[in-house]
């Protein structure tokens, strides 16, 4: 796995992104959806996979899923899941915290 620095530290991470709200982010040439809760980072695919909307302009619910803004629909954060397998998982990204950086894992 190739892990791809996002963040210098973990404190720049949280002053950068806002808890709850999802941000887009460019880890090599892939575009992710990264949203913060606490102290737990989720990243997904930020490509709907129903019709290619961008996810991070959504919102996260009470269940700890992305949905879209276009149709509703609603992503697992941990698994990617389609909630009624309307559509196609999204692919899902490792993160991990270093004393040098958060990371991507591609
Ligand atoms: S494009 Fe995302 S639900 Fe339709």
């Amino acid at each position: 796995m190739n892990w791809v620095k996002i963040f210098n530290s973990l404190q720049e991470a949280q002053s950068r992104l806002t808890e709850n709200k999802p941000q887009l982010v460019v880890a090599g040439s892939i575009r992710i959806c990264l949203v913060m809760r606490g102290d737990q980072f989720f990243a997904v695919s930020n490509r709907c996979t129903h019709n290619g909307e961008s996810l991070s302009k959504g919102r996260v619910n009470f269940s700890n899923e992305i949905v879209c803004p276009w149709h509703g629909y609603q992503f697992d954060l941990r698994t990617g899941r389609e909630y009624r397998q309307r559509s196609a998982d999204l692919e899902t990204f490792p993160v991990k915290i270093e004393a040098d950086g958060v990371y991507i894992g591609m």
